[in-house]
């Protein structure tokens, strides 16, 4: 099964699908953290995707298609988290027959605090809250034993800019799929376990 997550920033998409993987062993595939990887790598298409990420404003379209068709070749139970998420994007991956999208619906002051509060794993990229999703011990990854960071776009200039784009390049994929009929949407503004039920049920639903 083929599965896109799609909402604003903050919304807990990389919440979601972790747990997605972790529990139902759908691979997540999630293009913010595929883009963080190629910056930390340090290479030359690294230093230039890193001037898009710190701004918040959107990767080139060629360069992202390319690399989650590559990511996917083959492969036929995944989430896509965070992708596409403008309009040439979703047009360029009809190939891959996506079965559902599911749109994560929390209002902006809620994802404010979310991003604020937010740390994520140096080494795996697993997301936490210091106060809504606490690791077992302070300041280390559960999962891999990582130092748990603040992500360099989670500032209140790039955060601005993220929503911007959000609701001017993404929102019209949403509208896309709605129309296609493949859209669920879930209420992500209650606690983490709930959302990931709902979700969960919308998968088995579609199943
Ligand atoms: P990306 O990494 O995808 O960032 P984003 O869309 O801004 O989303 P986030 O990762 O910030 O939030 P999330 O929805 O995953 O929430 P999370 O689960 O962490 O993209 C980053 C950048 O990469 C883009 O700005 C762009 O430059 C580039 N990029 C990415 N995709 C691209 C594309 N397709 N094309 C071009 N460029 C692209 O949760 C947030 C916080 O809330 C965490 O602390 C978490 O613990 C907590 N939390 C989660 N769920 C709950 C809950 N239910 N209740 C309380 N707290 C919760
Ligand atoms: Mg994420």
């Amino acid at each position: 099964m083929k599965i896109i997550i799609l909402g604003p920033p903050g919304s807990g998409k990389g919440t979601v699908a972790e747990k997605l993987e972790k529990n139902l062993k759908f691979l997540h595939v999630s293009a913010g953290e595929l883009l963080r990887e190629e910056v930390a790598k340090g290479t030359s298409i690294g230093k230039e995707v890193k001037k898009y990420l710190d701004k918040g404003v959107l990767a080139p379209n060629n360069f992202v298609v390319e690399m989650i068709k590559l990511e996917v070749k083959d492969k036929d139970n995944y989430i896509l988290d965070g992708f596409p998420r403008q309009l040439d994007q979703a047009k360029a991956i009809a190939d891959l027959k996506i079965d559902l999208v599911i749109c994560l619906d929390v209002p902006e002051e809620v994802v404010v605090e979310r991003l604020a509060g937010r740390r994520v794993c140096s080494k795996c990229g697993d997301s936490y809250h210091i106060k809504f999703v606490r690791p077992k011990k302070e300041g280390v990854c559960d999962q891999c034993g990582g130092k748990l960071i603040q992500r360099k776009d989670d500032n209140p200039k790039a955060i601005k800019v993220r929503f911007k784009v959000f609701h001017q390049e993404t929102e019209p994929v949403i509208n896309y799929f709605k129309k296609k009929g493949i859209l669920k949407t879930v209420d992500g503004s209650l606690a983490p376990e709930k959302v990931y039920n709902a979700v969960k049920k919308v998968v088995e639903q579609a199943r």
